[in-house]
């Protein structure tokens, strides 16, 4: 049996869209986009089109699209660029308990360094609620950071919902964006955000850049120095090769966003209906409905997690438990700890199966029936 991955919110492959277009640009365009000769020009146009290309997808202006290394630095930037920039006129920060840890380390690093940070909570549905958001906002809040889809659950947060409570705010407001951008359209303004970050290497583009929006209004103080490159928000010879596979991945994606969106939501219906059929005993962790349909994180009661991971691997199926592996051993996630409180079971027997345009739904079935002896034996163990 071929391998199953289901891990597509950890990462996805190279679309051959993708593959084609980096190839051409490794054959033929190498130029450095800040060079004066043609090499250069046409460095600088590969550059100008992806730009286009992520400033349409995003309904944002040309000028507002920061081309960066991956999400991790594009919400670095947002993060520290906002909290140094807007000092003068604040200290406090709001974020939340289920960000990824490339949000909540810059947070709290910057609480160290003497900014007040409030985690807002969430309840089991995984969603942060509005009304928190509003009960913390003080005078001195310079930036909300509240990402737009949890990689952990797929739970969609209510950012709308939130800007509008921020309109005559005088906070910066930034969403992570990343499991958001492959499967939902985005449009910046009808968000009402002032900073989104989004990454390649989740929407089959490649590794290794990501792009930050920038209302162009906002001001973030450089958190790198050096040329001019990116108006100076993120100097250094721009990644042409990787934001050329990034441009095409985005193109790709907008061509086909419906039809991934519905392959996305028959898988997961076909997996909760192949379990079920296997009188597999398990829960939905998070809300039923606020979600995106690549992500499920569903809890499988008498398992253990790094246990349960390990033999679905010898069966060829990739998973994960979506929290972090630290020396060989999973930590418990923060975000089921934030949902359920730190002895809950579904701590340590859950796992998130996160969808892709290769799978079929025939894959579900098998997924389902090789879960099935799995769980048996994993019982016989656990309890
Ligand atoms: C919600 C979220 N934010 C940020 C990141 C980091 O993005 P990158 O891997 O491009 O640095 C990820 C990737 O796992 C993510 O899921």
């Amino acid at each position: 049996m071929e391998p199953i991955y289901l891990d597509h919110a950890a990462t996805t492959p190279i679309h051959s869209d993708v593959q084609a277009k980096m190839t051409d640009v490794m054959q033929h365009h190498f130029g450095n986009p800040s060079s004066i000769h043609r090499y250069g020009r046409d460095g600088r146009k590969l550059l100008d089109e992806s730009r286009t290309t992520a400033a349409k997808a995003l309904n944002a202006p040309f000028s507002s699209i920061i081309f960066t290394s991956g999400g991790t630095e594009a919400n670095n930037l947002a993060i520290f660029g906002t909290a140094h920039a807007y000092r003068a006129q604040g200290n406090h920060i709001i974020t939340t308990t289920i960000e990824h840890h490339a949000v909540l380390h810059p947070c709290e690093q910057l609480e160290a360094a003497g900014f007040e940070v409030t985690y807002l909570p969430v309840d089991q549905s995984g969603q942060v609620r509005v009304q928190d958001v509003q009960a913390a906002l003080r005078d001195d809040t310079i930036l909300v950071t509240i990402m737009a889809v949890n990689n952990e659950t797929g739970v969609v947060q209510p950012i709308q919902e939130i800007s509008d409570v921020l309109t005559d705010h005088q906070a910066v407001f930034h969403t992570d964006a990343v499991q958001m951008f492959g499967v939902m359209p985005i449009d910046v303004t009808e968000l009402g955000v002032d900073l989104l970050t989004a990454s390649s290497h989740k929407i089959y583009g490649p590794k290794g850049v990501g792009l930050l929006y920038k209302r162009d209004d906002i001001h973030l103080e450089q958190q790198l120095l050096g040329g001019e490159q990116e108006r100076k928000w993120r100097p250094g010879t721009e990644n042409t090769l990787a934001i050329a596979g990034f441009n095409q991945a985005i193109q790709t994606l907008q061509a086909n966003r419906e039809k991934r969106h519905e392959h996305y939501q028959a898988l997961q219906d076909r997996l909760i209906l192949e379990l079920e059929k296997q009188g597999i005993e398990f829960s939905v962790n998070g809300d039923l409905t606020q979600r995106v349909p690549n992500i499920i994180n569903l809890s499988f009661p008498k398992t253990e997690v790094e246990m349960f991971l390990t033999n679905l691997d010898l069966a060829g199926i990739a998973v994960s438990s979506g929290s972090a592996c630290t020396a060989g051993s999973i930590d418990p996630s923060h975000v089921l700890k934030a949902m359920y409180g730190e002895k809950d079971a579904r701590l340590t027997n859950s796992i998130r199966f996160s969808f892709g345009i290769d799978n079929t739904e025939d894959d579900m079935q098998i997924v389902a029936e090789k879960i099935k002896p799995i769980i048996e034996r994993l019982e016989k163990v656990v309890t």
